[in-house]
């Protein structure tokens, strides 16, 4: 019977290391598996969406979207102007979003800035910008990633792609409760209007939709539970490592 832990620490000692690609549809968990594989491999965990929520922020304070509606080339014109950077928080033990110098990690992930992002996410010159960066931080491996097109278009070439989704349902329950545990006054059903709609823009739109890539591995995580999930993972990426997949 093989020991997975001590697999793992073996990986974590060898140079060879793998770039995990995460995709998937709204609040179905991406992160909290990307984080979770990331402590376990000893790899840097990127959020791509806290990215785009952090243009979002930034759009929203200068007065650049409102409901959704965008001032696109305004938008564009200030695209250098908006510094975002990740810093490790070791009391939290957590990274964290930085724009412009602030700490901005909470004001992303609020519903206002949900419903504002995916118009903004939708256009062509942010995305460029965006994946730029991105690919600039995975350029040495040993990197988890998740968002919307990591998979296709961010690092076509990762060693482990996944899909994740689950029923709406519950994917709006699940960010219910992360929202309401933060002391934010949040509504079911706004919610539910919220992951529909960003998964009807997110995958519809012109540039880089949200698709499955044709050799991502899907993961419907409804009737998971965490440590389930993990595992499941752990299993995929120690065949990626091994090299029998
Ligand atoms: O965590 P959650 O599923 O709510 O979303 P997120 O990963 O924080 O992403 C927020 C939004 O950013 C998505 O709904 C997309 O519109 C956009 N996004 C994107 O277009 N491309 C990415 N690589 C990541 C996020």
């Amino acid at each position: 019977m093989r020991n997975p832990l001590s697999l793992v620490q073996t990986y974590k000692m060898t140079n060879h290391k793998i770039t995990v690609a995460i995709d998937g549809h709204s609040s179905c968990g991406k992160s909290t598996i990307a984080k979770a594989l990331a402590a376990r491999l000893g790899y840097a965990y990127i959020d791509s969406g806290a990215m785009y929520r952090a243009v979002t922020l930034y759009a929203m304070r200068y007065k650049l979207v409102n409901s959704g509606n965008v001032k696109v080339q305004e938008l564009i014109g200030v695209l250098t102007e908006i510094k975002i950077e990740f810093k490790y928080n070791p009391s939290t033990q957590k990274s964290e979003t930085y724009l412009n110098g602030e700490n901005v990690e909470d004001e992303i992930r609020q519903l206002t800035v949900s419903q504002n992002v995916s118009p903004i996410a939708a256009i062509p010159q942010i995305r460029e910008a965006m994946v730029q960066l991105q690919k600039e931080m995975g350029k040495n491996k040993g990197i988890v990633m998740d968002g919307r097109d990591i998979g296709t278009v961010v690092f076509p070439d990762a060693e482990l792609k996944l899909f994740v989704t689950a029923r709406s349902e519950i994917r709006a329950k699940r960010r219910f409760d992360e929202l309401t545990n933060k002391g934010e006054t949040v509504s079911l059903a706004d919610i539910l209007h919220n992951i529909e709609e960003r998964d009807r823009i997110d995958s519809t739109r012109e540039a880089s939709p949200l698709r499955k890539a044709a050799d991502a591995l899907i993961l419907d995580n409804s009737n998971m539970n965490q440590e389930e999930q993990l595992d499941w993972v752990m299993r995929k990426v120690r065949e990626r490592l091994e090299g029998n997949f």
